[in-house]
């Protein structure tokens, strides 16, 4: 992961600098997504609306030719150009014309994991499980890997549309992976990448084989994570839609070319590890895309985002998305560390160097700085600053500053590294030479060591594998609250994404920095990228049971059934608000449980207009409401608002309502209602847990089914005193119990801190 938490770095960099460069030129051409009313008219006719609309903007249909990039035909009705600022805004008023958005730059935010999760490889599963397709967008991927080996599979399924033809450096398609296509509508030159669906970086290959890969034995990275790497659903089918290039990230215009063929191809499941910007929902690309791919029963899945721990942080957080946050399994990576004077410490990482000597001198950053001036600086070893003769042959201990800094000590001859870091140190990065990441307590301890003696040594050993206290909430996954909505709770739900092994790439070595020359079939990643293809698979297995389920209705049963925190289940498996002070804004309803989802009992089902009636009650207007659906008319709220009394207007598996600032007590009153999808005749009882402060009742008290698929209501009323405004959340439940079934539900009370 560490690789890819450096790519986010670089990458925001690089926004910014491109923000900047625009900002100062205003006529700069930019691309801009340019969505057009009325989904039903056939493919050619939008085209030629599209150089319509475009020929009226320019007044000739030559410059409108080439001004337009990309034609969405199949499954939107909107079209990519280059333009002016002027003329994008012209354009925006222009009859026709929906919305218009600026093309945006995104970043990318992997087995025993499924063990840990209870979903082992003898667990039941459906022969319907090869007709299902799950489709990712991201980075490409890599069809020799041992994770898409077709032994066994038949032809695809009749309902694929997709395709994979013979590309650039892709040895093509097979029955497992059917489908791979690639994206690039900027037309920019990619000098690290290749224009063709193969994964250069890995993380595509790694996000699709943790949801879908076939089972590969013995796999392992430098003797660590021994196993048998798979995804959920190991016979179900894999569709590339590579978006992300090396150089530039993923792009609006690519993302939504990405799913305007998943969603014609007849992909099942979408899982999306992309994420970065939290729009409006009507402006957000895949917020945009995944309403249509729900529209056509396609569930999306998405990972949470790694800007936590902050408040705040969660992206992706539409209704209709799974939102995915990343939790530590049972097993750690750490590497001894001995000190001349026979003291042992330990760190984290992956490092699969043996030590030659038993002992190596050792110095810190700052003693062996170039000069004084660069002697603060040089604490954190950035290139440059350190006086190479006095690194050569030694261990440097090393701030953390940028990443890579083994990379820099390895590159003026050192024998390896200390990092003392205060942050990521619940994610094991992998090294390029010996060197590991301690805490500053440890830090300290080392750095008095190295003084207290003339000539200080150490030797840091190839890491092991520890057994570690879990599930655990990754300190970079983002956290909620919504910033989207006061009214969903978000992250939905957490799944491994930590220190998860995975497929790879050949084509790059293990940590992408300066000076690496490993290779290997497989990796270890941490990331809510790694969470999301584990939530994506599960939501392919419990289709795969459930072909004719909605996207909500996956979803709820996912959400109603995830391990938490009451005792109920094994105890190492809780989530709970004393290890993430955060609680459901870390981890939503729990942890992931593939095996239970497949048998919710009830779920809070929700078609399209549920939505369409959340953005009225949210105050987004009927003409923007239209540009995300794609109508060609007006939405028209005020015939479509829910009852007053309601908070909310959607049907959602959890609540969370959020106090008023000025009032002592907020009540809110929460219509719902839920589907019996288990046994005929059932009755469910319910049981509310409610914190201190905060009295919660349902009415009925009981639900009584009759028969399979009948729908009954119920409303909770919650009210909260006013609280402490060092208290962010207090949380409760409300769980449905029949004989054979929990169908639980947090309640979240928030208390906004401004
Ligand atoms: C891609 O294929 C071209 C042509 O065969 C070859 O020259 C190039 O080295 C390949 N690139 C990679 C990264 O394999
Ligand atoms: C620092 O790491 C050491 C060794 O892993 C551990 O025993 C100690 O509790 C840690 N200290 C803090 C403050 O986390
Ligand atoms: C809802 O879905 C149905 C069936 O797919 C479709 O016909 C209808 O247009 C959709 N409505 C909206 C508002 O998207
Ligand atoms: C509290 O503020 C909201 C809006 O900020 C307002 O609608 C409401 O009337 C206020 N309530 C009281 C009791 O002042
Ligand atoms: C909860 O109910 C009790 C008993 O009816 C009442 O005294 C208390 O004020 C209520 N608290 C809230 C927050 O409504
Ligand atoms: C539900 O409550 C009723 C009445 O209290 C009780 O008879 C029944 O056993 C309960 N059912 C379950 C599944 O707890």
């Amino acid at each position: 992961m560490s690789r890819k938490l450096v790519s986010v770095y670089l990458f925001m960099l690089f926004v910014i600098t491109k923000c900047y460069l625009l900002g100062v030129n205003g006529e700069t051409k930019n691309y801009y997504i340019v969505f057009v009313g009325d989904q039903l008219a056939n493919p050619e006719s939008k085209a030629s609306t599209h150089i319509g609309i475009l020929s009226a903007l320019k007044g000739s249909e030559l410059d409108a030719k080439a001004s337009h990039v990309y034609s969405y035909t199949k499954s939107f009705n909107a079209f990519a150009a280059k333009l002016s600022e002027s003329e994008a805004r012209e354009l925006s008023d222009m009859d026709g014309v929906q919305s218009v958005i600026l093309n945006q730059y995104r970043r990318l935010h992997t087995t025993r994991s499924w063990d840990f999760i209870g979903l082992p490889q003898t667990a039941r599963r459906k022969k319907f499980e090869s007709d299902i397709i799950v489709g990712v967008m991201d980075t490409g991927i890599t069809p020799e890997s041992d994770s898409f080996n077709d032994d066994g599979f038949g032809p695809p399924p009749a309902k694929w549309k997709g395709s994979c033809h013979h590309f650039a450096n892709f040895s093509g398609c097979n029955n497992k992976l059917i489908g791979a296509k690639y994206f690039k509508l900027d037309g920019n030159p990619d000098p690290n990448d290749i224009l063709s669906p193969i994964d250069t970086d890995g993380h595509g290959t790694h996000t699709s084989s943790t949801a879908a890969g076939s089972a590969v034995h013995n796999a392992e990275l430098f003797g660590l994570a021994k196993g048998t790497a798979r995804g959920a659903v190991p016979s179900a089918r894999v569709a590339m839609y590579k978006v992300c290039w090396a150089s530039s990230g993923c792009s609006d215009m690519d993302l939504l070319a990405g799913f305007d063929a998943a969603i014609h191809d007849g992909v099942d499941i979408i899982s999306i590890s992309i994420g970065g910007l939290t729009g409006i929902y009507t402006k957000d690309t895949i917020s945009i895309a995944s309403f249509h791919a729900m529209n056509k029963g396609i569930l999306t899945v998405a990972s949470a985002g790694n800007d936590g721990p902050n408040f705040g942080s969660v992206a992706n957080h539409a209704p209709w998305l799974l939102t995915v946050a990343a939790s530590g399994i049972d097993r750690g990576f750490q590497s001894k560390v001995i000190l001349g004077n026979g003291k042992t410490v330990s760190g984290v990482g992956i490092n699969g160097f043996k030590p030659e000597q038993k002992l190596y001198p050792i110095t810190s950053g700052t003693d062996v700085a170039i000069n004084t001036e660069s002697q603060d600086i040089a604490g954190y070893c950035i290139e440059d600053t350190l006086d190479p003769s006095k690194v050569k042959g030694k261990l440097v201990q090393c701030k953390l500053g940028t990443w890579g800094s083994d990379s820099v000590i390895k590159g003026l001859g050192g024998i390896g590294t200390i990092i003392v870091s205060e942050v990521f140190l619940d994610t094991a990065q992998i090294f390029m030479s010996p060197a590991t990441m301690v805490n500053s307590t440890t830090g300290e301890t080392i750095n008095k060591y190295i003084h207290s003696t003339r000539s200080p040594s150490a030797v840091i050993y190839k890491s092991e594998e520890v057994k570690i206290a879990a599930p655990f909430i990754a300190t970079f996954s983002s956290r909620g609250p919504n910033p989207g909505t006061k009214h969903i709770l978000k992250p939905d739900i957490a799944a491994p994404g930590v220190d998860i092994l995975a497929s790879y790439t050949p084509l790059q070595t293990l940590t992408g920095l300066k000076g690496d020359t490993q290779y290997s079939k497989f990796t270890i990643m941490s990331g809510t990228s790694m969470a999301c293809p584990h939530a994506a698979g599960t939501a392919a297995y419990v289709k795969s049971f459930h072909p004719d389920w909605s996207p909500a209705a996956i979803k709820s049963a996912i959400m109603t059934s995830a391990y938490f925190c009451l005792g109920l289940h094994d105890k190492a498996r809780q989530m709970s608000s004393r290890v993430n002070k955060e609680a459901e804004f870390a981890y939503g309803v729990g942890l992931l449980n593939p095996r239970r989802a497949i048998n919710p009992g009830l779920v809070y089902d929700m078609n399209n207009m549920s939505y369409v009636q959340f953005l009225c009650h949210e105050g987004y207007d009927g003409s923007s409401i239209a540009s995300l659906i794609g109508s060609k008319s007006n939405i028209n709220c005020a015939s479509l608002l829910p009852p007053l009394d309601s908070k909310d207007a959607i049907n959602y598996p959890t609540i969370q309502l959020t106090l008023k600032k000025n009032m002592t007590t907020t009540t809110g009153i929460f219509r719902r209602t839920v589907t019996n999808v288990g046994q005929a005749i059932s009755i469910y009882n319910a049981t509310i847990r409610a914190p201190k402060g905060v009295n919660i009742t349902v009415e009925p008290m009981t639900l009584t089914f009759s028969h399979a698929s009948q729908i009954r209501s119920f409303k909770v009323t919650v009210s909260a005193k006013t609280m402490a405004s060092t208290k962010v959340l207090v949380s409760g439940s409300l769980i449905w119990k029949s004989c054979r079934h929990v169908v639980r539900s947090p309640i979240v009370v928030y208390n906004p801190q401004d």
